[in-house]
């Protein structure tokens, strides 16, 4: 039996990863068996692509970053995401391929078309099972990570920049509406947590 891929996306500021923990948490406390792990990144080849990608000295052409996305995103499902579902277990993945279409193509300006050749690549037919994007203003984002001290080379763009990203997110959960679920992450919290509930338990029957 295939465990089951949730992936959570959304600008930075989102409060993306403060779900996941309590999100890995509910499942597990119901007895199933969950990998909790990040892209770019959670293989070692991958940390150190994420590295690289992240370093704000590092400069790089943009077609450069999406295929480094991808290099990493291949290198992960390879080595930790297809195994864990094989074995049964659940895989929750802090951002995924939407983060691609979401930052390079719409963020960035990389046309979604190329992106689709590479997700087929790397992906073939696998698409995550759900989809969480927290959806929240870039200002909302913005003044949310306003504690970070050192900005990557994603955080520290403007508000337009994550305007288009949070438009694409906002595009793929049109296109494929079936997997994705847009929560409000402007949201009190316990609003939010009740909405994942709702979302996630009748998963884990
Ligand atoms: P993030 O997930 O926000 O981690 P942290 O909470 O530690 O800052 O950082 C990853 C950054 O990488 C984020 O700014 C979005 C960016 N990113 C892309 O641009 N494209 C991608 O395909 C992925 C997976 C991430």
């Amino acid at each position: 039996m295939h465990g089951k891929f949730i992936t959570l996306e959304g600008i930075d500021g989102a409060g993306k990863s403060t779900h996941l923990a309590w999100l890995a948490a509910f499942i597990q406390d119901r007895g199933i068996q969950a990998v909790v792990t990040r892209e770019p990144g959670g293989t070692g080849l991958g940390e150190k692509l994420r590295a690289l990608l992240l370093d704000k000295e590092q400069v790089m052409h943009l077609e450069t970053e999406a295929l480094l996305m991808f290099a990493a995103r291949r290198e992960h499902l390879d080595k930790v995401i297809a195994p864990a579902l094989a074995r049964g277990e659940w895989v929750l993945c802090d951002r995924f391929t939407d983060a691609t279409f979401a930052y390079q193509g719409s963020g960035r300006g990389l046309d979604w078309a190329r992106l689709r050749t590479l997700e087929q690549w790397v992906q073939g037919p696998l698409q995550p099972d759900l989809t969480l994007l927290f959806d929240v203003a870039p200002a909302v984002g913005r003044q949310r990570a306003g504690n970070i001290k050192a900005p990557d080379r994603f955080e520290q763009e403007r508000d337009d920049f994550f305007q288009r990203v949070r438009d694409g997110y906002l595009r793929r959960a049109r296109e494929d509406a079936a997997r994705m679920r847009v929560i409000d992450a402007g949201a009190p919290i316990a609003q939010i947590r009740r909405e994942l509930r709702d979302i996630v338990e009748p998963l884990c029957r």
